[in-house]
This record gives C-alpha cells, structure tokens and sequence, in this order.
C-alpha cells in the first residue's frame, strides 16, 4: 500500500498540493515554531504520549497555546494516507500575525503534521561517522523549535566531509549531542550521555536507553563525555527515533573502539527494536 502524500493542516487532511500556509505565519517569519516526529511501525504510532508531553511541555514554556486536538490528528492522519512504516512531523507556530517581534497576546497557533514514508535501517546495522564541531546552537537546546539554521549549518560541514553526522562540543570538549540524536559511550562498567541541562534536546529515545540499560544491569550516568576521554570510549553509539541506535564508529576521521560495534550497541539496540514492537 503506498502512502498518500497527506497532511493534516489545522486539522484538515489535505493534498500537500491544497495545503497552504499564510506568508505572515510567524513559524516561516521567525521560527517562532516547536516541532516533534514520532515513529510510525505498521501504522502504529510509537510512544506519542512521550513526544506529545514533550511538545505541549515546550509549547508552555515558550507561551503559545497547545492544541487540544494533536492526538486525534495524528491518529486521523495515519488512518487518512494508509502510512505503513515512516514518521509523522508535527509543527506548532505560534500563529499568523502583522510582522513585528514581539508576539500579540491572542493568537491561533498553527498546527502542520506531515505523513512521511520512511524505511528505517536495522538496528545497530549502520556504522555512523562523524565529525565534531564547537557547540554555537542556544542555551535552550531542550526546546525543540524548528529554529534550526545552527544545526544546519553543521549538517552542511558533515555533508561537504561525506559523513553521517555532526556532533556539537562545548568549549570543556564535552560532547554534547548530534544535530539530530543523542550520544551514548561506554567507558568500562558504565554508560554516559550528556546530562539534559539545555544544551541537549531530551530525546525520547535516549530516555528509554537509559532505562533499558539500568534494567539491564548498566549503570547510566548524566555525564558528558569528553573528547580528551574518547581513546577510552569502548563503544559509542547514536540515537534518536528516526536513528534508532546506530554504532557511532569514527569521530574526525580517528576510528572509535577499532570500528567494532559494541556488545551494548547490539544489545541495546535490538532491545529498544523489542520495545517498539511492543509498544503502541
Ligand atoms: N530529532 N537531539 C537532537 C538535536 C534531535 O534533533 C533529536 C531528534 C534527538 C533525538 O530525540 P528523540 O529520541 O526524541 O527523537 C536528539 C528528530 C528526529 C528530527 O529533528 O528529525
């Protein structure tokens, strides 16, 4: 069954061809928009609960009104263009408005949730290479706002290096996050990611890792890994939902761990695959 190309614009499903979105939508004039993507396995959505509390709890923050309506949505969206295996994108803008930075008071959001055909790579099946860059993003890295032109521009310097990935550093050479997932390392008996201090965006999935990895009798810690560290990184791995977890083997042209995908990558990975075979 191929999927529709179908969104669901304030809560009508459309053709992305009758879609349209005002010029003075404050979301394309000034980013002044927070986004999520959930997982999409044989039309079931994964954990949309998670992303949409995510969601609603950034909307807050940022002072635009939640929709009431995004589950359904989503739900309504699915069954609409028949998607099998992909994601959904959700965008909340804060609105249309006469252009000027400082937002008025009352204001419709506009709400955009696109149906995206997708086949995901295996689990821990991609050997992922990186390089790493200076953290220039905010300090708000936990909003997921669609102001992304930092990311971006990341995203260029991995593509022009031919690699899969840029990760953000800051200035101690703690290594943060990748432009668009998590990072995990092991060194020896324990895992560590960066602790969710706002200069990473709390990933759903690294979330579910760090349980997994608890039950599975590896303590976690909310600890950056450092560059200085990574000749002890025994294994590293990415994540993220549209990511899953993908072996993280090379960072600036040096290899991680000998290119070997780690025993926990693996067993990870295969157990977070469990997971979204289980959950709805
Ligand atoms: N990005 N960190 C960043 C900067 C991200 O953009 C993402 C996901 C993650 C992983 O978060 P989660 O496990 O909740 O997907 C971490 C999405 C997929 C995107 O921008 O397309």
């Amino acid at each position: 069954m191929t999927t529709r190309p179908l969104c669901c614009l304030n809560g009508r499903v459309l053709s992305l061809e009758e879609a349209r979105i005002d010029p003075l939508d404050r979301g394309f004039l000034f980013g002044d928009a927070l986004y999520d993507v959930v997982r999409v396995v044989e039309r079931r959505i994964l954990r949309l609960d998670s992303h949409l509390a995510r969601l609603r709890g950034g909307l807050e923050r940022v002072d635009i009104d939640a929709p009431t309506s995004l589950d359904d949505d989503c739900r309504q969206l699915v069954t609409a263009s028949q998607l099998e295996t992909g994601y959904l994108y959700l965008q909340v803008s804060r609105g249309v408005a006469p252009r000027a930075h400082e937002p008025p008071a009352n204001i419709t959001p506009t709400v955009l949730i696109l149906a995206v055909a997708h086949a995901f790579a295996a689990p821990a099946s991609r050997a992922m290479r990186a390089i790493s860059r200076q953290d220039y993003r905010w300090e708000h890295c936990d909003l997921k706002t669609t102001s992304l032109l930092a990311t971006v521009m990341g995203k260029i310097d991995m593509r022009d290096a031919g690699v899969d990935e840029v990760l953000f550093v800051g200035a101690g050479g703690q290594v943060r996050e990748g432009g668009s997932s998590n990072l995990f390392v092991r060194q020896g008996d324990v895992l560590k990611t960066h602790p969710a201090d706002g200069r990473i965006l709390e990933g759903v999935t690294r979330g579910i890792l760090m349980t997994l990895a608890e039950q599975s009798g590896l303590p976690c810690s909310e600890t950056p890994p450092l560059l200085e560290e990574r000749d002890d990184w025994q294994e590293a791995f990415l994540c993220g939902t549209l990511t899953g977890v993908q072996p993280l083997v090379e960072l600036d042209g040096e290899p991680i761990a000998d290119r070997v995908v780690g025993p926990w990558t693996q067993r990870l990975a295969e157990a977070l695959e469990t997971g979204n075979a289980e959950s709805s």
